[in-house]
């Protein structure tokens, strides 16, 4: 029995042979080349192997920009990620068979939409299968910020933990009986609302629509946001970041926050004006600050957000486990096969 090997774009092919078997030639759309701007991990690679010409940035770090505009010239499509600047420049690169943008991410602030929608190329993300895994660092930057988990281990690693249990060591503040403020509930807030029913935490949300259904749910109450960041212990940041939510949390609305209270970014760094944070840490006005995002990334050790013993500082590892990363390898890959066999785009944001 011979396979043959024909490659017309766009086509499904059935081949019944003399003897009757029938092959389904999926081969067809492998004229079609895809870049990915950086190394992403399997089975991503060897889902679009299958099925297309791909080129990928062996490395994981990001290209310098010469090179990813030379790279991305003439491809059908392209997976890019966050720190890649999709814009109209490298739109013009690829050229007119550039039809899909696949993001390896949830977050899609990277890649020019208005601009993906004019030429009449779909972007996709990666929902869903990142929630968990973001929801779980949320939390733990709760708990490592409410209770000096950093600062104290740091404390034993260097040698200063010399006169054992003191009754003032490290006091933190309880998470457990504590409220909660949920700014945006989409799938890693109600996920975050959901862990948080665990610690017996009273959670209340704000979102630019009501979810009455999640309300009953996960027993949470919908509140304004000035009213959220006056009650909460803990202010939670899930929104996506667009022109509304940029510099939504500035220096008003962190005066209402209370002394006590801690404000914990896993979404984007620009929804908080991040030198009104640095101004309110400073002066104590709240107490402090899990950050897994920033204004600017990466920060440097110079940042002033580093001075704080105050704050717990991650580079931007929301989604990072090996499981998750692999499953948005999954998703972005297969956006990109089923854009091309017309089985319709799930994951499509224009
Ligand atoms: C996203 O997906 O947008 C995260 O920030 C990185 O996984």
């Amino acid at each position: 029995m011979m396979r043959r090997n024909i490659s017309i774009s766009n086509f499904h092919i059935v081949l019944i042979t003399q003897t009757g078997v029938i092959y389904y030639f999926m081969e067809t759309f492998s004229k079609n080349k895809v870049y990915v701007t950086r190394k992403i991990p399997e089975p991503g690679p060897s889902i679009l192997k299958k099925y297309f010409q791909i080129n990928m940035n062996p490395e994981p770090d990001i290209l310098d920009r010469d090179t990813l505009l030379e790279n991305v010239k003439n491809v059908d499509a392209l997976i890019c990620m966050l720190g890649d600047k999709v814009d109209s420049n490298v739109m013009d690169a690829a050229g007119p068979n550039l039809k899909i943008i696949s993001c390896y991410s949830v977050g899609y602030d990277h890649v020019d939409i208005y601009e993906a929608t004019k030429r009449k190329i779909i972007v996709t993300n990666t929902p869903n299968v990142l929630a968990n895994t973001t929801a779980d660092l949320t939390f733990s930057l709760i708990l490592s910020a409410a209770r000096n988990i950093v600062n104290a281990d740091r404390h034993v690693r260097i040698g200063n933990w010399e006169s054992g249990w003191s009754p003032d060591l490290f006091l933190g503040y309880d998470v457990n009986g504590s409220t909660l403020g949920i700014i945006g509930l989409g799938e890693i807030g109600k996920l975050v609302a959901k862990r948080a029913r665990g610690f017996d935490m009273q959670v209340i949300y704000y979102s630019k629509t009501r979810k009455r259904q999640m309300e009953s749910e996960l027993d949470i109450t919908f509140v304004p946001l000035e009213e959220l960041l006056r009650r909460s212990d803990f202010v939670s940041i899930h929104v996506l970041l667009n022109k509304d939510s940029f510099h939504m949390i500035d220096e008003s609305k962190i005066k209402l926050m209370k002394k006590t209270a801690f404000i914990i970014n896993t979404s984007r760094g620009q929804v908080i004006n991040e030198q009104h944070l640095i101004n309110a840490l400073r002066n104590k006005v709240i107490a402090g600050a899990g950050l897994d995002v920033y204004e600017s990334e990466p920060i440097s050790s110079s940042n002033p957000l580093t001075q704080f013993a105050q704050t717990v500082l991650l580079p931007h590892i929301g989604s990072a486990t090996f499981k998750t990363r692999s499953k948005m390898a999954e998703v972005a890959a297969n956006n990109i096969v089923n854009f091309f066999n017309g089985r319709g785009i799930v994951h499509k944001i224009n």
